[in-house]
């Protein structure tokens, strides 16, 4: 018998959503205590442009939770191609997240990848729960653009960006 996910076939569902491409991000904070805490999500979306706001999606079970809905502030890291292994390496439960020489801090202490395609600072102004999940809503206070382009997640796989359709 199919897993149901209230109704509806959780294979199909989740077969259905892998084919909608989306960016990748990697998203950084800081607790008050200094602690880092990072996470791959590529639930991350423009939310308004006046004021300017963006969103994240963050599993309710994620280790980096709790750290993430008590943070003044985010960072969303949007990666390249070459980020692939550190993207896969940051969607790990229990791994060394914070090797020496992967992040650059601000005046803040938030960590932010260099050589990203661009680099969104917010202050996180709410945290609205959905389903088993939390929508980190942001205002965007600075953002800055890398000279990489940024990678594609389809199926499940990390792709470079493809030719114009039109
Ligand atoms: C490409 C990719 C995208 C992901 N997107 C999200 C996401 O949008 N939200 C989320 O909560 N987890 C997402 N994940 C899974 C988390 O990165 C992973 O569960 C992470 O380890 C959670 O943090 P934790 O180690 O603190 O539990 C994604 C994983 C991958 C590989």
């Amino acid at each position: 018998m199919t897993e149901q996910l209230q109704g509806v076939d959780a294979a199909a569902f989740r077969s259905a959503l892998s084919r909608f491409p989306s960016g990748v991000t990697i998203v950084t904070t800081r607790s008050a205590g200094g602690t880092l805490h990072v996470f791959t999500a590529s639930s991350f979306a423009a939310l308004s442009l006046d004021p300017p706001l963006v969103l994240v999606c963050l599993d309710q079970g994620a280790d980096c939770f709790a750290a993430f809905i008590a943070a003044e502030q985010f960072v969303v890291n949007i990666v390249t191609p070459a980020h692939a292994k550190l993207a896969k390496k940051f969607a790990t439960k229990g791994a060394d997240k914070f090797a020496h020489g992967t992040f650059e801090s601000d005046e803040g202490g938030y960590p932010a990848l260099p050589d990203a395609a661009a680099v969104i600072r917010c202050e996180l102004e709410q945290a609205v729960p959905g389903g088993d999940h939390v929508i980190l809503i942001g205002r965007v206070h600075d953002a800055q653009i890398g000279s990489g382009e940024p990678v594609t997640w389809y199926k499940g796989d990390f792709l470079r960006l493809g030719e114009s359709a039109t």
